[in-house]
């Protein structure tokens, strides 16, 4: 029987709608909390392959999810290209930065993003052997926006300020960065494929920075090129695409990009996307990560409108954005068990 991910990502609509989290392997997790310090730290945990596929298997064992996401990070591809990437404790990323041609120039080509990546790829391979049988597994990638945001200003921001004044002021080395990273996603994306990976997600967490002419330049026409380009490779390959806070640009970027779904966040209703985002084939979310914190009635209640919101048509259940480390793995359960039995 095809699992119950890959029917809803065929357009099927089902019942219940299979479900799955966003940063499901993660801190408030005690198991995983164990392993990352057995690993000592965030990047030897992605690119030690028993303890990321053991990581990535601990949520599936818990909750029995209908899908498994690799455990990697969207910034790995950023180290493949011959930036620097570190973690400072509780802040978040650190990066060497692109800010000129010569930047640019300094960079490896696309094609040896495997000197680096060849981990990642055996984690998929070990999760391809392990998972069970009715759970699908999930790839992923950045979308090159939101990449780029990071590789220019060498940490996250507010307001993607760097990466925009780059667009503005160097246009070439702008587009050349955004072309790189997209050869190296497709690269990336294809082998995961090859490893093993059903379904792959294009993460572009800063998209909805982008207005006007620049969402359709830096966020639809990258997804679009990746996506075909897979689709050419892997025919029949299913394509999540996630352009957070897109606000009005959710509207036909699944007909623009030909992705097979799309990711919802918490800033549309699920009644307002199942009218304009919906209607064109599955969608994904979008349940607001802080019921995780809170749980109670309230968790219960929203979490019974998005089902049935989404129920006319294919929808997968999942989060609007990643769970926090503050999150209660019991409201977890409450979710799941609400979604399964009403
Ligand atoms: O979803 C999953 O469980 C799969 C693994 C995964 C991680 N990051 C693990 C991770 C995925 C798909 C990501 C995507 C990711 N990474 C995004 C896009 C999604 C989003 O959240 O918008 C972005 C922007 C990143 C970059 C990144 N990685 C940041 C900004 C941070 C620091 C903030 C934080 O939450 O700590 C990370 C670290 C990170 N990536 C952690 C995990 C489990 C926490 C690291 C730890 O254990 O200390």
């Amino acid at each position: 029987m095809t699992k119950l991910i890959l029917r809803a990502l065929a357009g099927e609509t089902l019942p219940t709608p299979p479900v799955w989290m966003m940063r499901q392997a993660g801190r408030y997790l005690p198991e995983y909390r164990a392993t990352r310090a057995q690993a000592g730290d965030f990047l030897s945990l992605c690119y030690t392959p028993d303890l990321a596929a053991e990581v990535t298997l601990q949520p599936i064992r818990r909750y029995g999810f209908d899908a498994a996401i690799l455990f990697a990070d969207i910034l790995l591809i950023c180290q493949a290209l011959g930036a620097d990437l570190w973690f400072e404790t509780g802040e978040g990323p650190r990066l060497s930065t692109v800010t000129d041609a010569a930047g640019l120039a300094a960079l490896k080509p696309a094609g040896a993003i495997h000197d680096t990546l060849a981990p990642v790829y055996e984690t998929v391979r070990i999760l391809s052997r392990d998972l069970p049988r009715e759970t699908a597994l999930i790839g992923f990638a950045g979308a090159p926006w939101t990449v780029a945001t990071y590789m220019i200003a060498g940490r996250g921001t507010p307001d993607q300020g760097p990466a925009h004044a780059l667009k503005s002021t160097d246009r070439a080395t702008f587009t050349g960065l955004i072309d790189l990273i997209t050869e190296a996603t497709i690269i990336y994306l294809s082998e995961q494929v090859k490893a093993g990976a059903e379904v792959v997600k294009l993460f572009d967490s800063w998209a909805g920075s982008l207005k006007g002419q620049d969402f359709t330049d830096f966020a639809v026409k990258p997804t679009a090129r990746i996506i075909a380009a897979l689709k050419a490779r892997h025919p029949g390959l299913p394509v999540i695409a996630f352009p957070r806070e897109a606000g009005p640009g959710y509207i036909g970027f699944a007909r623009a990009t030909g992705a097979d779904c799309v990711a919802l966040d918490n800033s549309v209703t699920p009644e307002w996307a199942a009218e304009h985002v919906q209607k064109d084939g599955c969608v994904q979310g979008n349940l607001a990560p802080g019921h995780m914190v809170t749980g109670g009635e309230a968790l219960v209640r929203e979490t019974r409108r998005v089902v049935q919101a989404f129920s006319g048509g294919p929808h997968i259940f999942n989060l609007g954005h990643g769970i926090t480390p503050d999150a209660d793995p019991a409201h977890v359960q409450l979710m799941i068990d609400t979604i399964r039995n009403g």
